[in-house]
Parts: C-alpha cells; sequence; structure tokens
C-alpha cells in the first residue's frame, strides 16, 4: 500500500490542483490533501472553508480524503508514516522553488521522499492568486475553477459588498 501527501494553501483550490489531486489518486492507493493553515496570512477562505470545499470537491474520488495542517510540512509528514509527497510541476518556472523546498524538506527529514507530477497542459498557467485576482476584477474564471469554488467565490464576494 503506498500512500501520498498532497500539500498546499489551496485559496482556492483550481481546476490545476484537482487535476493533479485525479492523478496522484490513480497512482496512489491513498491521497492526503494537506490544507496549510497559517495563522499569518490572511486568506481569501478561511481553513474551515478550505477544507469543506476540498472535501466536496473530491468526493467523486474514493481514496482521496482532506485534513488541515499547521506549522512544518515536515512535522505533519511525520504524522502520516510512509507517505510520499506530492508536488505539482506547472512549468519549468516551478521547478526552482519546488526544488529549493524538496531539498529543505529533506534536510530536515532525510525519510521524506517529494515526487512531482506534471500539471495537465491545459492547466499549466492557472494558479490561485491570478484566479483570485481577475474574480475580484470581474474576469471570468469560470473554466479554471471546480464549480463549487466559483459559486463560493461569487457568494463570498455578494455578501462583502452588502
Ligand atoms: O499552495 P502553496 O502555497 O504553493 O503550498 C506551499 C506549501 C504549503 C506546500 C509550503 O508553503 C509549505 O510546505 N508550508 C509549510 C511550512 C513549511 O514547512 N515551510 C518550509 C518549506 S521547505
Amino acid at each position: 500500500m503506498q500512500s501520498a501527501v498532497y500539500p498546499g494553501s489551496f485559496d482556492p483550490i483550481t481546476n490545476g490542483h484537482l487535476d493533479i489531486i485525479q492523478r496522484a489518486s490513480r497512482v496512489f492507493d491513498n491521497v492526503v490533501v494537506g490544507v496549510l493553515h497559517n495563522p499569518n496570512k490572511k486568506p481569501y477562505f478561511d481553513i474551515e472553508e478550505r477544507v469543506e470545499i476540498i472535501r466536496k470537491v473530491v468526493e467523486p474520488y474514493g481514496n482521496v480524503e482532506v485534513t488541515s495542517f499547521e506549522g512544518l510540512l515536515v512535522d505533519f509528514m511525520r504524522t502520516k508514516p510512509d507517505h510520499v509527497l506530492v508536488k505539482g510541476l506547472r512549468a519549468f518556472s516551478d521547478f526552482e522553488y519546488e526544488f529549493q523546498m524538496a531539498m529543505m524538506n529533506r534536510k530536515l527529514d532525510e525519510s521524506i521522499e517529494t515526487l512531482f507530477m506534471m500539471t495537465g497542459n491545459r492547466y499549466s498557467f492557472v494558479s490561485s492568486t491570478l484566479v483570485k485576482e481577475i474574480f475580484l476584477l470581474d474576469g471570468n474564471i469560470e473554466e479554471l475553477v471546480p464549480p463549487l469554488v466559483y459559486e463560493s467565490l461569487k457568494n463570498k464576494k455578494e455578501r462583502s459588498l452588502i
């Protein structure tokens, strides 16, 4: 049995993230989506909202679970013994930072193996940051995120306007 952890901020989860989750769920017996709760940052969706949204979005995949974590990723990985760390690569530009993080995580804990999966071509330009920016400036992001995320973004925006 081989399991994986796929960590991220997921603020919000995009179709690019979902593409990696789907690919990982085919390769691994079990995939844990680890949602980072960083108390020093003010996310658009709070941690409970992000976990709830992702749980609903990954419902079709029977072998994917979603949980939040705080602090160092290596400490979270220690709570998941024998799990491989999966990261997504969109483009060459992601590589340098991801390489640095993989090496640093290995330095912090030699037992952690990082595996990279390539995002599908059509998602290679999608990021949570750009999705939020475009959405808040009234651009169309409908094809870039799962329908539930689009609805959640619209609801949040409407509530903030009241
Ligand atoms: O979706 P993101 O924000 O690109 O994900 C980055 C994430 C959460 C994987 C990374 O920031 C992380 O691992 N944060 C936890 C804190 C930590 O371990 N930092 C040292 C990384 S070498």
